[in-house]
């Protein structure tokens, strides 16, 4: 065993969103979003779970961030529910529903931890939803006023703004997949919300910079996957290639080069026919932060029948799986060095999720001896700081997440917290891997 170092300025945070944590769905004048509505719909979630009440962190935060002060924490990443700020997505701003994101930015800058703002995190107004929602170019207009709108009032305070948490989760999953509000499964649709979702974080860029009354960082959250082949079959490495294009180089190319791989990916250029104005691409590559939120990879075999990709997932026999994904420490590492050798980045590079879901429960003495995050913590640390030793200069780490939560149409199933929720009291305890992750923090390295 020997120390693993991070530099000093290095940043350690947990990560969270609003529609996960925060609760009072209805209250202080909220609108509802696409999330409300697909959680009330009959079959969409697991155990008929919703997040109306969550972990009530509306009304926590402030125990909420007095944990966050116990874990060391330098910085909080949440997201603002768009549809608390302006209940019909544009229009009249809701006084009441920003004043929450100023107490909340207040009470964790009196701590000490600086917030790290992400305008949207899945939930879209339902009012824009109505009027078509992302698969319309005018909604990617309405989310730059909505950032113009956020940016004004705590822009004096928050430095660090992200526009979207995983947009092509936001595009495929909602709108291809149906997994996710607003349920959609028409690969149409996916293409268009996925263009205008990318348009928009060009467009709120523009409105975060024109308006914020200080220097900021503007960056976006990408879910990336390193990609690889069942076997070393010539059909199974086209099928990775083409899952790569479809996971990872749809995103990385226009938001770090300005285009999209067209060329090697032509079905996307069929699906986005006649939607892509001059211009627009080239305004997607404007970060100051790139977050990447790394989980698992995929492996996957050639299976004509799988629309699009023409590939279908495998799950490596005899390998460690958590009850959502392979476990895969390395993928960190490779993704990480990916990016750098392919993309160079000038844009910071930060670790904005990564964790695991674990049955947890408290022992007879109440307390939650979570080795297995622990462990997976650890090997993927020590990961990403090989990819660091290696030379890609990674500025910070988020933890995937700050309290147990709902985790969209798994509902309560997985929990993926430092900090363990009793859902019937909604009591906090911190779980043993809390208490390692700030003495991780206290010591910035551990030994490994
Ligand atoms: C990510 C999401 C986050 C959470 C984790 C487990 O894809 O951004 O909200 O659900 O997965």
């Amino acid at each position: 065993m020997s120390k693993i170092s991070f530099p000093q300025d290095f940043i350690w945070g947990c990560a969270s969103s609003a529609y996960q944590v925060e609760g009072a769905w209805n209250e202080a004048g909220k609108g509802r979003s696409i999330w409300d509505t697909f959680v009330h719909t009959p079959g969409k979630i697991a155990n008929g779970d919703t997040g109306d009440l969550t972990v009530d962190h509306y009304h926590r935060y402030k125990e909420d961030v007095a944990l966050m002060k116990e874990l060391r924490l330098d910085s909080y990443r949440f997201s603002v529910a768009w549809s608390r700020v302006l209940p019909n997505g544009t229009g009249t701003v809701n006084q009441a529903g920003l004043d929450f994101y100023d107490r909340l930015v207040d009470e964790l800058l009196a701590n000490k931890i600086e917030p790290y703002l992400c305008l949207f995190h899945y939930d879209l107004p339902q009012a824009l939803q109505d009027q078509g929602g992302w698969p319309k170019r005018e909604t990617a207009y309405a989310f730059a006023d909505y950032a113009r709108v956020v940016t004004e009032r705590l822009s004096d305070r928050v430095k660090v703004w992200m526009t979207h948490n995983e947009p092509s989760v936001t595009a495929f999953v909602g709108h291809f997949m149906g997994v996710h509000a607003p349920g959609l499964k028409d690969p149409l649709a996916g293409a268009r919300a996925m263009h205008h979702v990318f348009l928009s974080h060009g467009l709120a860029a523009e409105a975060i910079r024109a308006s914020a009354r200080q220097p900021v960082k503007i960056g976006i959250t990408l879910s990336l996957s390193p990609t690889h082949p069942a076997t070393q079959s010539k059909r199974d490495i086209a099928a990775a290639r083409k899952t790569d294009m479809g996971l990872n180089r749809i995103q990385l190319d226009p938001f770090l080069k300005g285009k999209y791989p067209f060329d090697e990916f032509p079905l996307i250029k069929v699906l986005t026919k006649g939607l892509i104005k001059p211009g627009d691409t080239e305004k997607m590559c404007c970060l100051d932060l790139l977050g990447v939120n790394y989980y698992s990879r995929s492996v996957v075999k050639y299976d004509f029948k799988v629309p699009l990709l023409q590939s279908a997932p495998v799950q490596p026999v005899g390998n460690e799986y958590s009850g959502m994904w392979e476990i895969y420490p390395q993928g960190i590492y490779e993704l990480l060095m990916r990016i750098w050798k392919d993309y160079r980045p000038t844009a910071e590079i930060m670790i904005t999720e990564n964790g695991i879901p674990v049955p947890d429960g408290l022992d007879f003495d109440g307390r939650c001896r979570d080795e297995r995050r622990i462990r997976y913590l650890q090997n993927h640390i020590a990961q990403m700081h090989r990819a660091m030793e290696e030379g890609v200069p990674v500025k910070g780490y988020f933890h995937w997440s700050l309290t147990d939560n709902f985790e969209w149409a798994l509902g309560y199933g997985p929990r993926f917290g430092l900090i363990y929720v009793d859902y019937k009291t909604l009591k906090r305890t911190i779980k043993d891997s809390g208490r390692w992750f700030a003495r991780v923090i206290q010591e910035n390295g551990f030994e490994y």
